[in-house]
């Protein structure tokens, strides 16, 4: 059973899942994760092995003002969906995120650095974490980090119309992390579903990105460069995008300087590889140019 089967992850994920068995995908009008009698109902009506739920509150800034919805999904809803699980059989994978974290290490995140999320947002994320935790069953918590994917909205598909609309742009350069597709999450997760249901996998966090880092600032022009070399016509130059640092851009939530997550223990416990951010950049681009 899929939640936020209409978000980024969500539909990648129906896709990675589709050939694997019997998927049930719900959207917010199916299940909405503020309802928690509607959840329980979606749950008895599926009866499913494995919940993927990648539904979650994730308008970052809004959340600073709507606290009581973004703890409701992100937060609670969780260990509703994780305790039902641990009563029936059922694996909960769960994803959460780098805001947990304040940002303030030089290096990447491991699963057992301390927490300490500043925003909203991040505090849900890391009630929703606990509480899945809490309930005891088999689960997996995946943190990843800048998620976009050709389906959806998200920061490179934002660059994409801003670099055509506007001589100059100002991005931020102070903060790093992975951009990770949808595309790489889904592919990860099934995989990871596939081993848990044929090997007995522990519980716990693993953290889930694409390789290696940049800046939103690098990331921004490795994305114009990228969509510039594959036809995307009328592109402003990167010589017009300006690197700014976190204070010259203002937000009501504040985001953690340093997003880098190591996925040393991911990538050890399941055998699995994860590429590198270019790649997954360069897959969506092709696939936004093939529409273009
Ligand atoms: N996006 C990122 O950069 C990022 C970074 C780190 C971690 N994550 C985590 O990765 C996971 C997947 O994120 P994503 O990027 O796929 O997010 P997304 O594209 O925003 O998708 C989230 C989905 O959840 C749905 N949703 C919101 N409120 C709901 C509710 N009350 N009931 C049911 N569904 C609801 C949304 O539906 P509507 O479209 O109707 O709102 C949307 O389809 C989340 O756990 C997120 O916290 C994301």
């Amino acid at each position: 059973m899929i939640t936020g089967a209409d978000g980024q992850v969500g539909f990648e994920l129906r896709r990675a899942l589709a050939s694997r068995g019997d998927v049930v995908a719900y959207g917010r009008a199916e299940c909405d994760l503020e309802n928690e009698a509607n959840i329980r109902v979606a749950l008895r009506a599926t009866r499913p092995a494995i919940i993927f739920n990648a539904a979650a509150y994730t308008a970052v800034d809004r959340a600073e003002s709507e606290a009581a919805r973004a703890g409701a999904v992100n937060g609670i809803a969780p260990g509703v969906m994780a305790r039902w699980a641990a009563d029936n059989d059922c694996v909960m994978i769960h994803y959460s995120t780098d805001y947990v974290f304040d940002g303030e290490k030089d290096s990447p995140y491991v699963e057992t650095d301390s927490t300490n999320p500043q925003s909203v947002y991040g505090k849900s994320k890391l009630q929703g974490e606990e509480a899945v935790r809490a309930a005891g069953g088999q689960h997996l918590i995946l943190r990843t980090s800048w998620v976009y994917g050709h389906h959806g909205h998200n920061f490179l598909k934002t660059i994409l119309r801003l670099a055509s609309e506007r001589e100059t742009l100002r991005i931020v350069a102070d903060q790093v992390g992975a951009p990770t597709s949808a595309a790489l999450i889904a592919k990860t997760t099934a995989r990871i579903a596939d081993k848990i249901l044929t090997e007995s996998a522990g519980s716990g966090v693993y953290h889930l990105t694409a390789q290696g880092s940049t800046s939103w600032y690098d990331y921004a022009c490795y994305i114009v460069d990228r969509a510039t070399a594959r036809g995307f016509g009328g592109l402003l130059p990167t010589d017009k995008i300006e690197p700014i640092s976190t204070n010259d851009y203002p937000t009501p939530a504040k985001r953690p300087l340093n997003s880098r997550l190591n996925c040393a223990k991911l990538m050890d416990c399941f055998d699995l590889p994860l590429s590198p951010w270019q790649d997954g950049v360069e897959e969506v681009i092709g696939l936004l140019a093939a529409t273009n």
